[in-house]
């Protein structure tokens, strides 16, 4: 039989660890309760923490459903930000978001983006995420949701291994559509078979123990 790869954040249990990528920009609490009334399941805010705590709190007395927090690397410590969701109840942590980047077209001289800066999501980011995993994992007692630059079933298997009990993609389905998620959950499962490992939480941050 093929090990399980039903996974749990806090109180919510999945019955696969991949979950596609999405996100709602909001940056005050007025702001979050009118697109929690609209159905919106995340928030991203500014970088300030008691802002933070604030929605997380405000947030936990609005639903029964668990309440993960996402952050990104802002311009405060991202730890800092992870700890005050932690404080505030938050059940688990996504991390972690785009990166704020940059490109400059040589010819016009110009940056290629009308905003100038956007916000670098896929490959390129994955071992910066990989890292703030580990890092989050290390320090906090809460569950983790790996985001960044995940396209193959090592991939996610390393965000595994650093901590993460679930992870998210979003920039690969670009270019492989849906099927990528079968694929992904498929070569975990044959990962942990090979491995020897019966379930996701035996592997759970196991590159911090080994
Ligand atoms: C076009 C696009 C829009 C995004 N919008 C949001 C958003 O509104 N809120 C959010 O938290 N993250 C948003 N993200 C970030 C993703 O949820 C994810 O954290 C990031 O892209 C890294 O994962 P990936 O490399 O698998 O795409 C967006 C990413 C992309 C590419």
């Amino acid at each position: 039989m093929k090990p399980s790869i039903s996974t749990s954040i806090g109180a919510l249990t999945l019955e696969r660890p991949t979950i596609l990528a999405s996100g709602i920009l909001g940056i005050s609490l007025n702001v979050f309760e009118r697109l929690y009334r609209a159905g919106a399941g995340a928030v991203v805010t500014k970088s300030d923490v008691e802002l933070v705590k604030k929605i997380v709190k405000k947030v936990k007395s609005l639903t029964n459903v668990p309440v993960i927090a996402k952050v990104g690397l802002g311009s405060t410590n991202y730890l800092e930000t992870v700890g005050a969701a932690a404080e505030a109840g938050a059940d688990g942590i996504t991390a972690i978001n785009t990166i704020r980047a940059m490109a400059i077209d040589v010819e016009t001289k110009k940056p290629i983006l009308s905003n100038k800066i956007g916000g670098l999501s896929g490959t390129p980011i994955k071992p910066i995420a990989v890292r703030c995993v580990y890092e989050i994992s290390s320090k906090f007692n809460i569950p983790i949701i790996g985001c960044g630059g995940i396209s193959t079933w090592e991939d996610a298997v390393e965000f595994i291994l650093a901590g993460a009990s679930a992870v998210q993609f979003g920039s690969v389905l670009g270019e492989h559509w849906a099927e990528v998620f079968a694929e992904i959950n498929s070569g975990i499962q044959n990962y942990m078979e090979q491995k020897g490992f019966s379930s996701i939480g035996e592997m759970v941050g196991k590159a911090k123990r080994s």
